[in-house]
């Protein structure tokens, strides 16, 4: 189950609704992307410099399950 952190996470980002995939993330901390231009997307890999945009922190207590689109394809 996609404890509420990350459904806030997905629901400001488009992607719960549009899911194409998912991916099952390790318990931890996690930089989730939200510009939509990492190339190791879900993740930042600091490709927003100069966007103004940022990751978002994602701390999981236990393996989780999320869906996962980049929010630029395809629309
Ligand atoms: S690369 Fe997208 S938020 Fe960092």
């Amino acid at each position: 189950m996609v404890d509420c952190r990350l459904a806030a996470i997905m629901s400001g980002s488009g992607m719960s609704d549009k899911a194409d995939q998912e991916i099952t993330l390790e318990a931890g901390t996690h930089w989730m992307c939200t510009c939509g231009k990492s190339a190791n997307y879900p993740f930042c890999d600091g490709s927003h410099k100069g966007s103004g945009m940022g990751p978002e922190k994602l701390e999981l207590e236990e393996p989780t399950t999320i869906p996962v689109k980049r929010p630029s394809d395809g629309e």
